[in-house]
């Protein structure tokens, strides 16, 4: 049977692909799946690209781990999303603690990305550029590059990476923008401000962690979708996972899983301008989710033993 990013293509869309934890890579029946171009289309890598990883001390830049898995899409010819630069997570302490002011925190970020950007140029057909910018009441995200640069860091985390990449797809990317509330709200601002600045900006990445059970209906995801396509910007679901509140989930709760899926993946065959689906890992045996939300989990499209769940079948039938 056809396989699902062969499937996405077929439905007009550019990639279904997947996160790859970098420790993952020794597993070989796991690697098969992620390298099954047919499957996953487009590989995202995890953590290696990440502040933490690439740029541990200033000025120091260390891509072994963000190599990791755009060399494994560069070997197997799938796309790369590249994820991410300006976040307030999994940022070093000496980009956090030091009391850079305006001026030194803006050369910190154009250095960064100068680098960062510029180690993968030609590479990465996205770039998450910022990540996270709003907090979960909707107001600006109080992190070292809201207190210090207001909102300007956004342009020129923007513009650095244009500079550093003109080829790449730019993105703003954020979770729970699905539910349309103050946090879409604040996002739709976020967005008119890099407008408005005249910064380049493609796309914005929902990330959809998502409940099973809690899932916005198909039609209400378009409508979202559509807040910031009439922009004439692209959107994608770039993070996809749907939890189960409760372990293990029973056949109900699979196939309210399948449902909930269905209308994710549905609501971009909607909207012309979503161009994309990733799920944040593909398989249960390795997911973030448990770690995260304790007692949660079971996410993903494959089982822990690798075997495709109800939630495949349903996305492959609605491709
Ligand atoms: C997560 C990874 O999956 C974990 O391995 C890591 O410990 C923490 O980060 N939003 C994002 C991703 O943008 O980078 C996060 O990934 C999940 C939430």
């Amino acid at each position: 049977s056809a396989q699902l990013h062969e499937l996405a293509l077929a439905a007009g869309l550019d990639f279904f692909g997947a996160a790859i934890g970098e420790g993952n890579t020794h597993d070989s029946q796991y690697m098969a799946i992620a390298s099954d171009t047919s499957e996953i289309g487009q590989l995202t890598p995890e953590n290696g690209q990440k502040w933490d990883a690439t740029e541990p001390n200033r000025g120091q830049f260390n891509f072994q781990q963000g190599d990791i898995v755009a060399g494994i899409a560069a070997q197997n010819g799938q796309l790369l999303r590249c994820h991410t630069l300006t976040w307030y997570s999994q940022l070093p302490g000496w980009v956090s603690n030091s009391g850079f002011s305006y001026e030194e925190l803006q050369s910190v970020i154009e250095t960064h990305i100068e680098n960062v950007v510029g180690h993968y140029k030609g590479q990465c057909y996205h770039w998450d550029v910022v990540n996270e910018v709003i907090d979960d009441n909707g107001d600006w995200r109080d992190s070292v590059f809201y207190t210090t640069m207001g909102t300007d860091f956004l342009a020129v985390s923007f513009n650095a990476a244009k500079a550093a990449d003109p080829d790449a797809k730019l993105y703003i990317n954020d979770y729970n923008l699905e539910y349309n509330e103050a946090k879409t709200d604040r996002t739709v601002e976020a967005v008119e401000i890099i407008l408005d600045s005249g910064a380049p900006l493609d796309g914005v990445g929902f990330q959809g962690h998502l409940i099973v059970g809690s899932t916005p209906s198909r039609s209400d995801l378009v409508t979202v979708l559509e807040r910031f396509t009439q922009y004439g910007l692209e959107v994608a679901y770039t993070e996809l996972d749907i939890r189960h509140e409760s372990l293990p989930p029973n056949d109900a709760a699979l196939a309210q899983q399948g449902d909930d899926f269905a209308n994710v993946v549905g609501s971009c065959l909607d909207v012309p301008n979503c161009r994309g689906v990733t799920i944040w890992g593909f398989t249960d045996k390795y997911s973030w989710i448990p770690g995260v939300f304790p007692g949660e989990g079971a996410a993903l499209l494959y089982d822990e033993n690798l075997q495709k769940k109800p939630a495949w079948t349903s996305i492959s039938s609605i491709l």
